[in-house]
C-alpha cells in the first residue's frame, strides 16, 4: 500500500462517490426495499453462480467499470450500495485502510504482536486462534457500520535482505514457515464454510516484493531479476500455501516488476499460476495504485487505456486506486480489452460479496450478525494478546543462567532505554488503535521497584546527554534491564535500513550501563529486523539478551513475565542474524537466494547462505533442558512412479538421480519421525522442536545448492522431568522436494539428512522396483 496513491485519487474521489453503508443497514437486498424481492440475484435459494450471473446482467457498461476499484460505486437502481474494499487487518483490525474508521462506538482493537514476533512462536494454532479474533473483531465492527470485510491482510513476502524495512510485518526468510503461517492465519480469519467467509483475507504481495526504498531504488521502479528456481522454491511458495492451503479469497500482485513485467500485468503469473494452477477461488486486486504505476512510473505502456487492458487481461478482477474507473470503457472503445473481461472479473469480486453474505440482508440476519462492540477489546482477546507476545519472545543469550529474576533477589530494577516506556512502538505498523498498553516499565514495575531513565532521547540516539542518569540507575539497582532498538522512524514502509548495527550512541549506552550496573544486566531488543548485536552477544558484562520483535499491546508486560520467569520462553528466530560485514557483500537489489563463490555473493537465508552469523534462525533458548531421543524413523524409502513412468527407470542415470515431483504418486507420500522429547531440567518448559531436512548433494544437472529447509516444527509444554512422543508425517514430494534449474521440482534420490533438534538421522530414498508399481 502506498501514500503515494493520495495524489492519484484526488482527481477521482468526485467521479467515483458513492455511499457506504451506514450501520446495521444491508450492502443490498435489503428486505425493507421492496423492489429487490424479485431480482433473481437477492434469492438466496439460488445458487452462488447463477446469483452473480443475474446481477451482472442487469448492470450497464457504466455501472461495471465503477466497480473495479476498491472505492466501488453503488447501483441505487438495483438496491446496491457502493463499497469500500480496502481494510486492513496485519495483526489486529488497522485503520490503515479507508475501509476501517474507529469510532465512539468502537474506539479501539486489539493489536496482538508485529508478525515477525507471532511467527517466532512457531505455533500454528496461535495464529489460526488470532486469525478468529481478528474477525470477531472485524465482524463487529462491519455490523456497526465501521468496516469492510474485505483485509488485505496478510503480507507473505519471504524476508529475503535483513534490511527490508517491511519485514516486520512477515512471518520470515523461511518458505514454508511463511507459507505454513500463511495458510493458518487465513483460516482463522475466513473460518472454514468456503461459502460463508467470516472475512475475506488476502495473500500479498505477489511476487519478488521485497525492496521499498534502498540506496536511490525504490519499489514503484523495481524490476526483480528472479530466476525460475528462485521463484519455485522461494518467492511463490508462501502463495502458493495460501491459495491451496488456506484457501484465500484474494491475492495482491505487486509494484515492481518481475523480469521485465509488471506483476500485474503479467497472465503469467496471475492467470496461469494464481488461478490456473492453483486454484484461486477468488479476486485477484492491485496494490495501490499499482496500475496507475507500471503506466506512470514504469512506463510499461504507451497510453492508460492499454494499461487497463493489459491488467485486467493478464487476470486482474480490482484495482486499489481510481485508474481502471477511468480508463476501462475507454480501452473497451478502442477494442484492447472487451465486455466479456469485464464480466470476468467481475463475476470474481461479486462472488467474494456473495460468501461474505453482502446480497444476504441486513448484517443482523447472518451466522455472525450478533457480533457487536462488546466483542470488541473484550478481555480473552486482550488475553490472547499478551499469550502471542510471551509465546513469540526469543530468548537469545542467558549466561550463568541469570534469568529468570527473582522477586526476592532483584527488589529493584534499573529500566533503561529509549523503549522502555514503548506504547505505539511496540504494534509496528499495519496497525490500528490499540484497546490500552502495557509498556515495560509498567511490566517490569508489576515485579520490582523499578528506577527508570531513558539514556537516549529516541531510537536515534544522538548524544550522550542523558548516559550520566541511566549509569546512576544502573548502579542503584539490584539489576539492570536495557530496552533498546529500533522503531518506524528506522524501517518501515518506503524506508529500507543502511545497515544492521543500533542506531547512533545505543551500543555506548549499553556497554557504559552494563560496566557500571551493580547486579546483572539485560539487553531487551525491540526491532523487527534482525540487528547485529555481536558487542553485546561478546560481552560478558551483559549476561541475558531477549528479542521481543514489537510485541503489541501487551508487549511490555510479555517482557516482564518472561524476565521473571513466570512465563518460559519458547520463541525462535525466523530470520538469519547477520553480522554487519554481511550487507557490505550483496545489493539489495541482487535477488538471487544462491550464493556464488566466484561472484564474491554470499547468498541469502540459511537456506543458502553459510557464512558467519550473529544467531541462526531457529535460534532461541529456554529456562530449561531438552533431551531428543529418535524413537522410531524409517532409514530407507520407496517413492513410487506414476504411470507414465512405467517400465523406464533407466532413464535416471547415476548423474540425473532426481525424479520430477509430477511423475512421482505424491498422494499419502510420506515419512514418519517418532521422537521424543524429555525436559530434563527442573522447570516446566515450552519446547519448540525445528526439523530440518539436508538434501543429497546437487547433481551437475540439477544443480539446486539447498544447504538444508525446514520440513516441519511442533511447539509443546513438557513439565519438569516429563517425555512427550512428537509424531511428525514429513511429506515426500511437498517437503523433500528440491528445484532445479529450469524451476522443476524434483524429489532427489539418495541420502536425505534430517536435523531433528540435536538428532541426526538418515533416510535413502530410492525408485520404487517396477514389480510394486501398480496403476
Ligand atoms: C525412457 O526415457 C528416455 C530418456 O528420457 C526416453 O528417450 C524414452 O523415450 C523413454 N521410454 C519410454 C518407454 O517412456
Ligand atoms: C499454541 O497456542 C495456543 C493458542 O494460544 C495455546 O493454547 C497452546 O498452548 C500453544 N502451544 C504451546 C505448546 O505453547
Amino acid at each position: 500500500m502506498s501514500r503515494s496513491i493520495t495524489a492519484v485519487i484526488g482527481l477521482a474521489m468526485v467521479y467515483l462517490v458513492g455511499h457506504t453503508c451506514e450501520g446495521g443497514e444491508a450492502f443490498a437486498c435489503d428486505p425493507k426495499d421492496g423492489r429487490t424481492k424479485s431480482m433473481g440475484f437477492c434469492k438466496e435459494s439460488e445458487g452462488i453462480a447463477e446469483r452473480v450471473k443475474e446481477v451482472i446482467g442487469r448492470l450497464t457498461m457504466e455501472e461495471k467499470v465503477r466497480m473495479l476499484v476498491n472505492n466501488a460505486a453503488g447501483v441505487p437502481r438495483l438496491g446496491i450500495k457502493g463499497y469500500e474494499w480496502w481494510s486492513e487487518g496485519l495483526h489486529g483490525v488497522s485503520n490503515v485502510g479507508p475501509g476501517v474508521n474507529f469510532n465512539s462506538q468502537f474506539p479501539a482493537a486489539t493489536s496482538f504482536p508485529q508478525v515477525i514476533t507471532t511467527a517466532a512462536s512457531f505455533n500454528a494454532s496461535l495464529w489460526e486462534a488470532i486469525g478468529q479474533v481478528v474477525s470477531d473483531e472485524a465482524r463487529a465492527m462491519y455490523n456497526g457500520g465501521t468496516a469492510g470485510l474485505t483485509y488485505w491482510s496478510p503480507n507473505v513476502n519471504i524476508f529475503r535482505d535483513p534490511r527490508w524495512g517491511r519485514g516486520q510485518e512477515t512471518p520470515g526468510e523461511d518458505p514454508v514457515l511463511a507459507g505454513t503461517y500463511a495458510a493458518s492465519y487465513v483460516r482463522g480469519l475466513q473460518g472454514t464454510d468456503a461459502n460463508r467467509l467470516k472475512v475475506a483475507a488476502c495473500c500479498k504481495h505477489f511476487t519478488a516484493y521485497d525492496l521499498d526504498n534502498w540506496n536511490g531504488m525504490d519499489r514503484f521502479h523495481f524490476n526483480a531479476q528472479v530466476s525460475k528456481q528462485d521463484i519455485e522454491d522461494t518467492f511463490n511458495v508462501p502463495f502458493r500455501m495460501c491459495v491451496s492451503e488456506g484457501k484465500v479469497a484474494s491475492v495482491m500482485c505487486s509494484y515492481n516488476q518481475v523480469n521485465g513485467v509488471p506483476t500485474c500485468a503479467d497472465p503469467n503469473l496471475l492467470k496461469k499460476t494464481v488461478r490456473g494452477l492453483w486454484q484461486l477461488d477468488g479476486y485477484i486486486v492491485s496494490d495501490c495504485d499499482s496500475v496507475s504505476v507500471f503506466y506512470s512510473n514504469q512506463h510499461y505502456t504507451l497510453t492508460p487505456e492499454e494499461a487497463a487492458a493489459d491488467a485486467i487481461k493478464a487476470g486482474l478482477d480490482l484495482n486499489c486506486g481510481p485508474f481502471l474507473a477511468v480508463h476501462t470503457q475507454n480501452a473497451i472503445k478502442k477494442g484492447l480489452l472487451s465486455e466479456a473481461d469485464v464480466n470476468g472479473a467481475l463475476v470474481n469480486t461479486l462472488t467474494v460479496q456473495m460468501r461474505l453474505g453482502m446480497f444476504d440482508g441486513e448484517p443482523s440476519a447472518h451466522p455472525y450478525g450478533n457480533l457487536g462492540p462488546k466483542d470488541v477489546c473484550k478481555p480473552a482477546h486482550q488475553e490472547l494478546a499478551l499469550e502471542a507476545a510471551r509465546q513469540g519472545i526469543v530468548l537469545l543469550k542467558n549466561t550463568g543462567p541469570v534469568l529468570p529474576l527473582s522477586t526476592q533477589r532483584h527488589r529493584s530494577v534499573a529500566v533503561i532505554g529509549p523503549n522502555s516506556k514503548a506504547t505505539v512502538t511496540m504494534i509496528g505498523n499495519y496497525a490500528g488503535v490499540a484497546c490500552g498498553y502495557t509498556s515495560p516499565l509498567q511490566g517490569i514495575g508489576n515485579y520490582a521497584r523499578t528506577i527508570h531513565e531513558f539514556g537516549c532521547e529516541n531510537v536515534a540516539c544522538k548524544d550522550e546527554k542523558h548516559f550520566g542518569a541511566a549509569i546512576n540507575a544502573a548502579r542503584e539497582a539490584d539489576a539492570t534491564v536495557l530496552v533498546m532498538g529500533l522503531d518506524q522512524s528506522i524501517e518501515a514502509e518506503t524506508v529500507d535500513r543502511r545497515g544492521l548495527i543500533l542506531p547512533g550512541r545505543q551500543q555506548d549506552l549499553v556497554w557504559k550501563v552494563a560496566a557500571a550496573s551493580k547486579g546483572p544486566t539485560i539487553l531487551v531488543l525491540m526491532c523487527g529486523g534482525p540487528v547485529d548485536i555481536s558487542f553485546a552477544k561478546n560481552n560478558p558484562a551483559i549476561v541475558g539478551i531477549l528479542w521481543a520483535g514489537y510485541p503489541g499491546q501487551a508487549g511490555g508486560a510479555a517482557i516482564a513475565d518472561i524476565l521473571f520467569g513466570t512465563a518460559s520462553p519458547g520463541g525462535k528466530l525466523p530470520v538469519t542474524w547477520y553480522p554487519e560485514e554481511y550487507i557490505r557483500k550483496l545489493a539489495m537489489t541482487n535477488m538471487a537466494m544462491r550464493g556464488s563463490k566466484s561472484a564474491g555473493y554470499p547468498g541469502r537465508t540459511y537456506r543458502f547462505y553459510n557464512g558467519p552469523v550473529v544467531y541462526p534462525f531457529g535460534h532461541g533458548l529456554t529456562y530449561t533442558h531438552f533431551v531428543h531421543t529418535l524413537a522410531s524413523a524409517p532409514t530407507v524409502v520407496s517413492v513410487p512412479l506414476n504411470g507414465h513412468r512405467r517400465g523406464n527407470l533407466t532413464s535416471l542415470s547415476n548423474t540425473n538421480r532426481a525424479i520430477r515431483v509430477t511423475h512421482a504418486r505424491c498422494d499419502k507420500l510420506s515419512i514418519t519421525l517418532q521422537v521424543d522429547i524429555k525436559n530434563v531440567g527442573s522447570r516446566d518448559g515450552t519446547h519448540t522442536l525445528l526439523v530440518f531436512s539436508a538434501p543429497p548433494a546437487p547433481s551437475a544437472a540439477h544443480h539446486w545448492q539447498l544447504q538444508k529447509q525446514l520440513v516441519a516444527f511442533q511447539k509443546l509444554h513438557v513439565p519438569a522431568k516429563a517425555q512427550h512422543r512428537v509424531r511428525l508425517d514429513i511429506h515426500v514430494c511437498k517437503l523433500l522436494s528440491v528445484v532445479d534449474k529450469s524451476g522443476i521440482r524434483r524429489i532427489p534420490l539418495g541420502e536425505h539428512s534430517f536435523h531433528i533438534g540435536d538428532v541426526k538421522h538418515s533416510v535413502s530414498l530410492q525408485a520404487a522396483p517396477l514389480g510394486i508399481i501398480k496403476s
